[in-house]
């Protein structure tokens, strides 16, 4: 049976007030026009994935203005006999507190009970971007085949940070180092072996798949050289580049570098060189992908949010897009602008309109 939130709610959460949504399984198609607050909500169904969301917002912007009182977000995620309760809810812009069944829980928590992959329009330009972004969002796929890729993420950074406050404060003693280092290099490596792992099953998922998206080679960028393997030889390369980190006043060696390259594969053409709308067609194509393969490791897709996905493809692509998203029977939150971008979907979806009235957002359930 496919995961899916059968409820929904918000409180006071960006410009929706207080909404209440039942659900079922199937895609969820939002529309509403430009500033309705279609974003907001499915940027709330984001939360339930560790991490800042799909706007990377801090607890403090989602508080619904003027009256910043604080926000809540519950969901009901049900997976065949199974349901759990999920509650997220920040006190007047605090930090996120997140529970499980009605028990506190640390966010890392979430990514082993439920994937959640999204594309939002800022994503167009990842692949010509910082490399940051397409770090991200190779971090967001590896997560999700690998719920602890989050704790390892938490350790390496933490640790970074201390090495990199050594490095600016011009600490030549070795010994200061060496703990840190070794953190690093038992979380860094992990994260390189899982990232490679997860490019490896996204390789797969793509090969020989029944679908309209081109296929991408991807391939991970480490720095001048792969990075190593082992830790104890990541963390001989982090103490060996000491001198040179000093320099520049960080750490200027490990997976925190690393860049995912992208070729559309049938082309042999760089994902950077390819049109715009065939770097949309990349990345619609990788999140598929990512989604069969959790699909069959799982037994069920993930959650999709897809944030106005339809606006870039012609007709043939959303007729095909949504074909292969019933196909795999994810709830893919997606979002447009006019009822007609979904029209394709009929009764294979379930339709919210979004819109505004007197400065909130109003949210009700239409029949198409
Ligand atoms: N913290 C907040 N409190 C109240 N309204 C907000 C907050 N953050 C954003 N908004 C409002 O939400 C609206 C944008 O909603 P969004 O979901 O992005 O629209 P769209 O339907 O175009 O996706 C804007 O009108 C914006 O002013
Ligand atoms: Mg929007």
């Amino acid at each position: 049976m496919v995961q899916h939130l059968s409820r929904l709610t918000l409180s006071h959460f960006r410009s929706h007030t207080r909404i209440a949504l039942d659900l079922d399984a199937r895609p969820v198609a939002i529309f509403g026009p430009n500033g309705a607050g279609k974003t907001n909500l499915i940027e709330a169904v984001s939360l339930f994935s560790p991490g800042r969301g799909l706007r990377r917002a801090s607890a403090q912007d989602m508080v619904r203005r003027p009256e910043s009182l604080g926000w809540k977000v519950t969901g009901l995620l049900r997976d065949g006999d199974s349901a759990h309760d999920l509650a997220f809810l920040s006190d007047h812009g605090a930090a996120r507190q997140v529970s499980v069944d009605g028990k506190p829980a640390p966010q890392v928590h979430l990514a082993r009970l439920v994937r959640v992959l999204w594309l939002i329009p800022a994503m167009d330009r990842l692949w010509i971007e910082a490399p940051e972004g397409r770090r991200r969002f190779l971090d967001r796929m590896t997560l999700s085949f690998f719920p602890d890729h989050a704790d390892h993420s938490l350790t390496y950074e933490k640790a970074m940070r201390e090495r990199n406050r050594l490095l600016r404060d011009e600490v030549r003693d070795g010994h200061w180092y060496a703990a840190l280092e070794n953190q690093m290099a038992q979380s860094g490596a992990l994260l390189t072996a899982n990232r490679r792992a997860a490019l490896d099953r996204l390789a797969q998922a793509q090969d020989g798949a029944e679908t309209q998206f081109p296929a991408a080679t991807l391939s991970l960028l480490e720095g001048e050289a792969p990075l190593p393997e082992a830790a104890a030889d990541l963390r001989a390369a982090l103490a060996d580049h000491r001198g040179r980190d000093m320099m520049a006043g960080r750490t200027l060696l490990g997976p925190h570098r690393a860049d995912l390259a992208g070729v559309f594969a049938a082309k042999g053409v760089a994902a950077q060189d390819c049109s715009t709308g065939e770097q949309k067609a990349l990345l619609i194509s990788l999140i598929l992908a990512n989604a069969r393969a959790l699909a069959a490791e799982t037994g069920t897709p993930p959650l999709l949010l897809l944030d106005e996905v339809a606006a870039h493809l012609d007709a043939s692509r959303r007729a095909a897009l949504y074909d292969e998203i019933c196909a795999l029977g994810a709830q893919a939150w997606m979002t447009g602008t006019g009822p007609e971008l979904f029209m394709d979907l009929g009764a294979r979806a379930q339709y919210l309109e979004v819109t505004e009235r007197e400065g909130q957002s109003v949210v009700e359930n239409r029949r198409l």
